[in-house]
């Protein structure tokens, strides 16, 4: 039987929970491909490190290694940082490899270039674990939008945060625990102020954008805010009135104009985020014709993300080569908090 090389690049959460998958879940990945998928190399950045990979796979820090090897079909991205990543993919794509990222932060500065370069090589590019961990929700937007047209995404789009907010309220734990246990469970970031200052649901909210309506919004005009000004008295005054926090992204176009926030918002149990709780994300996408829809799951940790990939590694095999609209440029800066206005939005249900 023919074989699907992959390569993974990383053994961090995301790294093993893919490598794991590929061994648990072989023979159904054999029945829909009908090749079997093997882990041929793995990226490593300390040698040191004791890892449970078979010794017939090439553990390397060298990635001109992995690239030597003789027809590695799929790359499958899990590093942290958007160099020396970006030029690994490139290299990865020139080589005529499939690739495959979990890494929201470069493909947010470089998935344009990357799937560009991606057609003129004729490979394909997966980044269904950049936004919203397991929950598949690229690949509901690209066959709601093969004839819809979508006008609104909101999304809780950030698993540690939302994590963070739900210990504080109901194990009334302090910000501090709370944070420390998002990183024991594997959700957070290797720099979490990525999560708790609202960077990460940022750079997987302009994913969105460019997939939802082929553009993005001027980065710097967006607003972002975390969560590390929502303390234990504040939700607990909300939760006084039946409100609680989330930390929610929003996109709306109107004409010409995609209008976004990144921010902490009061919502009360009319809201679909409201049940939203622990390391769940969401996702809630209104469009012409089917009107809203709401996607609920994991947002993060081992196996909600290898999920992801691994629908990706069916979707980059069947769908040689790339061609889907992915259109725009990133706007510069990132936004700031609006610093003059102190008060927390309350979302009365999401409205049109
Ligand atoms: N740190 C991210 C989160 C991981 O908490 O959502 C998944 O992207």
């Amino acid at each position: 039987m023919s074989v699907i090389k992959v390569a993974i690049l990383g053994f961090g959460t995301v790294g093993q929970g893919v490598y794991k998958t590929i061994q648990s879940h072989g023979e159904e990945l054999t029945a829909v491909l009908g090749k079997k998928v093997e882990v041929a190399a793995v990226l490593i950045k300390n040698n040191q490190k004791e890892r449970e990979i078979s010794e017939e796979v090439l553990v390397t820090t060298n990635f001109g290694e992995i690239l030597d090897l003789p027809q590695l079909d799929i790359v499958v991205e899990a590093i942290v940082d958007k160099e020396p990543t970006f030029t690994f993919l490139k290299k990865a794509i020139k080589h005529g490899c499939h690739i495959i990222t979990a890494n929201k932060e470069m493909f947010a500065h470089h998935g344009k270039e990357l799937i560009e370069l991606a057609d003129e090589n004729h490979v394909s590019i997966g980044f269904e674990a950049t936004v919203a961990g397991g929950i598949p929700v690229i690949q509901t937007l690209r066959e709601l939008l093969k004839i819809n047209r979508v006008d609104q995404v909101q999304g809780i789009l950030n698993g540690t945060s939302n994590f963070i907010l739900t210990e504080m309220r109901v194990k009334k734990q302090s910000f501090a625990q709370s944070l420390l246990q998002a990183q024991l469970n594997g959700y957070a970031e290797a720099d979490p102020t990525n999560d708790v200052e609202g960077y990460d649901a940022f750079y997987k909210t302009m994913i969105l954008s460019r997939i939802s309506f082929g553009e993005e919004p001027n980065w710097h005009a967006v607003e972002r805010e975390g969560i590390t000004s929502i303390t234990s008295e504040l939700i607990a005054a909300a939760e006084k009135f039946g409100l609680r926090f989330k930390h929610v992204a929003s996109l709306t176009k109107a004409g010409n104009q995609i209008k976004a926030s990144v921010k902490p918002v009061l919502v009360g149990q009319e809201h679909p985020f409201y049940h939203v709780e622990g390391v769940e994300n969401a996702v809630n996408v209104h469009s012409d014709i089917v009107g809203r829809i709401t996607l609920q799951g994991p947002g993060a940790g081992m196996f909600p993300t290898a999920s992801a990939v691994i629908e990706d590694l069916v979707y980059v095999c069947q769908s040689h080569p790339a061609k889907r609209s992915y259109t725009g440029t990133p706007g510069g800066n990132i936004g700031q908090k609006n610093e003059d206005k102190k008060e927390y939005w309350l979302v009365q249900g999401l409205t049109k």
